[in-house]
């Protein structure tokens, strides 16, 4: 067991934020398979304050599946403060603020990773955050603006003076997005200016990887996002399968585990985006993809992969 914020973890392999697929079924399977924590996908201050159905829809949990981290992004205080405080009817094990994702639409509304820009909002966001929440707060940042503007000591500094009781940082910076490669030297040097516990994050694509990065950087754990994706066995130390039918087995339980918990034909699109990513890299993996893809029901999904399984 290991504790971040006060919460004992069975592991220190943590499931990351990914907007459209870090839903509940999903974070439940990557808990079967080993995760020690999973976070919702990114829920907007906004849409909570305002109760917006869709955004609602983000906050289906169940027991099994804890402790579990909700995240919000925002850019207004006052907005990130209240929806702290309605987070609080659901009680999340952890809240998680989200100061890293470079995608436009939430940046050009001063969210996300282009807090970085502006330390003193992201400072008054944590403390609000943290005056109206019940459960601890972690912030989720990148190694900085740019490579000129490289801020994550300083960054990470005002986060643990404004209450945060963890910190995940991503080891690009927001000018990158997602182009050359996560600096898990950055993220050694956050771990050494704080006392506060420290997740690293990027570019994980398997377990023994995520044990070398995390004794690398010599962080309290580490967060798994697309490396996860299609490969829940990340979080467990046997690896991927190498036999299709140990995958087959793991595609069917999370295709049951979608149908318990999503309106899987309005959300078809999700179930086949998760789907699809299990036979990346396979042999004859592009017909078995397209059959994916082009399945024009949930139940007719799930008949194939039976029938491949039985063949
Ligand atoms: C499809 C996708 C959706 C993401 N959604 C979020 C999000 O909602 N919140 C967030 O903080 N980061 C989000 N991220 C960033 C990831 O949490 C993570 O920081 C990043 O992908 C680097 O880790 P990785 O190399 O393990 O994927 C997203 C990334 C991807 C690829």
């Amino acid at each position: 067991m290991i504790n971040i914020a006060g919460i004992a973890l069975s592991s220190p392999l943590v499931l990351a934020p990914l907007a459209g697929y870090s839903d509940l079924p999903f974070r439940l399977l990557c808990r079967e398979f080993g995760a020690g924590l999973c976070v919702s996908e990114m829920i907007s201050c906004h849409g909570l304050v305002y109760s917006q159905k869709k955004t609602l829809a983000m906050l289906a949990s169940v027991p099994e599946e804890r402790p579990v981290s909700f995240q919000l992004f925002g850019a207004d205080p006052y907005m990130m403060a209240k929806a702290a405080d309605i987070l609080n009817n659901f009680e999340p094990d952890l809240v998680d603020i989200n100061m890293g994702c470079p995608v436009k639409k939430v940046t050009k509304k001063g969210a996300g990773a282009a807090l970085m820009s502006t330390p003193e909002i992201a400072r008054n966001i944590i403390e609000e955050v943290v005056k109206n929440s019940n459960a601890p707060v972690s912030v989720k940042f990148r190694k900085g603006v740019d490579s000129k503007t490289v801020t994550c000591l300083d960054f990470a500094q005002m986060a643990e003076d404004s209450g945060a009781a963890a910190l995940t940082v991503h080891g690009r910076t927001w000018s990158q997005g997602f182009t050359g490669f996560s600096d898990w030297q950055s993220i050694s040097s956050v771990k050494k200016a704080v006392s506060l516990p420290v997740i690293g994050n990027g570019d994980i694509t398997s377990y023994q990887d995520a044990q070398e990065k995390m004794a690398l950087a010599g962080c309290d754990a580490v967060m798994i996002g697309r490396g996860a994706l299609g490969n829940p066995w990340v979080f467990n130390s046997n690896g991927r399968p190498e036999n299709l039918i140990s995958i087959l087995k793991a595609v069917l339980r999370h295709l049951d585990l979608m149908e318990e918990h999503l309106d899987v034909n309005r959300l078809l699109a999700v179930v086949k985006n998760h789907i699809g990513r299990y036979f990346k890299n396979l042999q004859g993996s592009s017909k078995l993809r397209r059959q994916v893809y082009e399945s024009d029901s949930f139940t007719s999904l799930y008949q194939m992969i039976q029938k491949l399984l039985a063949q």
